[in-house]
């Protein structure tokens, strides 16, 4: 998943205008993943997935946390989350298909709060930056 330039300029104006709602928007992306997508539970039987759990809550925080230290670091994604890929590839064993998932959340989260700053452009922008984080964390398969 290559991205332009372009890309990269949306992607990270999207994460500047988020700002500091970054890691609220973590948990109710997992909320809505957790809601919508049920399957996505069965990784997580060790939490409490009742609606505003402080469990999903910090997770959240950490999920968002490293959406931002990848967009900090966009031009070497793999680096960024090269520990995180070893944990979600190797240890968690998490299936592709739930990266996906989780994406379309956390655009319909970002849809939600700031509707006109997600023109149709920015849209496909976050999509390929979510996608990259996707392939990435799920590239270490064996
Ligand atoms: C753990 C990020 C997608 C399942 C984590 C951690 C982070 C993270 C930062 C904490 C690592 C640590 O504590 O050292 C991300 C990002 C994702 C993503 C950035 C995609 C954008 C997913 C998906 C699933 C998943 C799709 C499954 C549906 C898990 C599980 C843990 C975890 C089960 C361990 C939770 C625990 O026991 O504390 N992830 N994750 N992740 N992730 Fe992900």
């Amino acid at each position: 998943m290559v991205l332009s330039g372009n890309d990269k300029t949306n992607v990270k104006n999207v994460f500047a205008k988020i700002g500091g709602h970054a890691e609220e928007y973590g948990g109710e992306t997992l909320e809505r993943m957790f809601a919508t997508y049920p399957q996505t539970k069965t990784y997580f039987p060790h939490f409490d997935l009742a609606h505003g759990s402080a469990q999903v809550k910090a997770h959240g925080k950490k999920v968002a946390s490293a959406l931002v230290e990848a967009v900090n670091r966009i031009d070497d994604i793999a680096g960024a989350l090269s520990k995180l890929s070893d944990l979600h590839a190797q240890k968690l064993r998490v299936d592709p298909v739930n990266f996906k998932l989780l994406g379309q959340c956390f655009l319909v989260v970002v849809a939600i709060h700031h509707p006109s700053l997600l023109t149709p452009e920015v849209h496909a922008s976050l999509d390929k930056f979510l996608c990259a984080v996707g392939s990435v964390l799920t590239a270490k398969y064996r």
